[in-house]
């Protein structure tokens, strides 16, 4: 008999949903990380106020909301295990929460109120978990699976790895799922940084340098995808909800569209202010509209003197461009350093959607980010650990 039925790698949040649900199913689990503490995602997550959902997630709409190199795999997890579910169990635990915006829901108290429940969750099915011990090799023997765990091996029938992706490597991430996957014969797809802020080489750097700090409602565009929310400039280039969100579809090589005054027209705002404040410079008038910091490079960059009464529509265009369709060139990203995930992983052709197990190989599964599956920001790769990780509780 093996020491374990089921052992979990990875404590983080898709780990320890998959614990407590096969746990709670009557099986022996182990739960094991390398670092001392679980969840320390979720601690930080959410600006430490965990955004642990989206009630858009599982919306006919959600299927464009989840990167993948096959978009319709997640779609059996998610409408499984739904937002709601998860939402019931904060509720039941008495964790206040808010929706903040376009379906975001954040606890209004600290993010460790979730790892908490997690973990008494986990406790009350009767699993154990080991933290602080690293993992080494994994065999397949007869019944199931040999894992090096610390010093000691440690058997069980089926192995779930919940091991994360690369992002953060200083909170512990490893490429631990891709080897693993390998060494079992699984595809791996190419891993990337997602959710990540985009970097400018040193000229641009010098140009936009008066601007860290300010932050403004803006449309960034690439190619056909659009995001509107916060675009916020740094010492070493963009960031912010809307950055992060373009950044999962940035290659390197490509420009990115900025538009300032979203759904608003451009053109049609500095032909008003042609008429009605005839006597202003473009910059005064960008300044009623952006931060005025803002409005003042944009001025430089136009370098277009003299009072706005006196320029013709032809004049104007330009300026409207400017403003509405500006084109940035970021040279990349922070990379994994500070990426919120990683795109790629686990190919998807490998694992059954229902349960998230190898087809080859049973036994084996592979929940979480580190599977080919990534939200958009805003509780959607929170909801894809728990659906993903609830999955393979319910069948390992
Ligand atoms: P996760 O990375 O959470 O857990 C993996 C676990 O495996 C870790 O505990 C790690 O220590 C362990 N491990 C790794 N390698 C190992 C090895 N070799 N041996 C043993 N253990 C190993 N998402 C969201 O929906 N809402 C939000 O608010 C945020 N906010 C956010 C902020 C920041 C700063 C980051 C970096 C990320 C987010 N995210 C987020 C993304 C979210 O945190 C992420 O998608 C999930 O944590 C993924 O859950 P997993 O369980 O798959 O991996």
């Amino acid at each position: 008999m093996t020491d374990f039925d089921i052992i979990i790698l990875g404590a983080g949040a898709a780990g320890l949903m998959a614990g407590i649900e096969a746990g709670r199913r009557g099986r022996r689990v182990l739960v094991v990380d390398h670092a001392k503490n679980p969840g320390e995602k979720i601690r930080i997550s959410g600006g430490g106020r965990c955004n642990f959902t989206n009630i858009n997630a599982t919306h006919v709409l959600g299927r464009e909301r989840f990167l993948s190199s096959n978009p319709r795999f997640a779609l059996s997890a998610l409408s499984r295990f739904t937002p709601d579910m998860f939402i019931e169990r904060v509720k039941k635990r008495g964790i206040a929460f808010h929706e903040k915006t376009l379906g975001q829901l954040f606890c209004d108290g600290p993010a460790t109120q979730i790892v908490s429940m997690l973990i008494d969750d986990l406790r009350q099915a009767g699993a154990a978990i080991w933290t602080g011990r690293s993992v080494g090799s994994v065999e397949k023997i007869d019944e199931g699976f040999k894992v090096l765990v610390g010093d000691g091996y440690v058997t069980c029938e089926s192995l779930v790895v919940a091991t994360g992706g690369k992002s953060i490597p200083k909170m512990g991430a490893t490429g631990f799922a891709y080897a693993l996957a390998k060494q079992f014969g699984l595809a791996v797809t190419e891993t990337r940084p997602g959710l990540v802020p985009l970097t400018f080489e040193e000229g641009k750097l010098e140009e936009l340098k008066e601007l860290a700090g300010v932050s403004t409602d803006a449309v960034i565009s690439h190619g056909k995808t659009k995001f509107r929310e916060a675009l916020l400039f740094t010492h070493r280039g963009l960031s912010g909800p809307a950055i992060l969100q373009i950044s999962s579809y940035w290659r390197e090589g490509d420009s990115i569209s900025v538009d300032l005054l979203p759904e608003r027209d451009a053109l049609a705002m500095l032909q008003t202010a042609r008429k009605e404040q005839p006597r202003n410079h473009v910059q005064t008038v960008l300044a009623g509209h952006l931060p005025k910091r803002l409005a003042q490079l944009l001025g430089e960059l136009i370098n277009q003197p003299g009072m706005i009464g006196d320029f013709s529509d032809k004049k104007l265009q330009p300026v409207a461009d400017q403003v509405s369709r500006w084109t940035l060139k970021p040279v990349g990203s922070e990379g994994y350093r500070t990426a919120e995930v990683t795109l790629g992983g686990i190919d998807t052709t490998g694992l059954d959607a229902k349960t998230m197990m190898a087809r080859t190989v049973p036994g084996l599964y592979f929940v979480g980010e580190a599977v080919d599956v990534t939200g958009w920001l805003g509780g959607y790769n929170f909801q894809w650990a728990w659906a993903s990780g609830w999955s393979a509780g319910q069948a390992a």
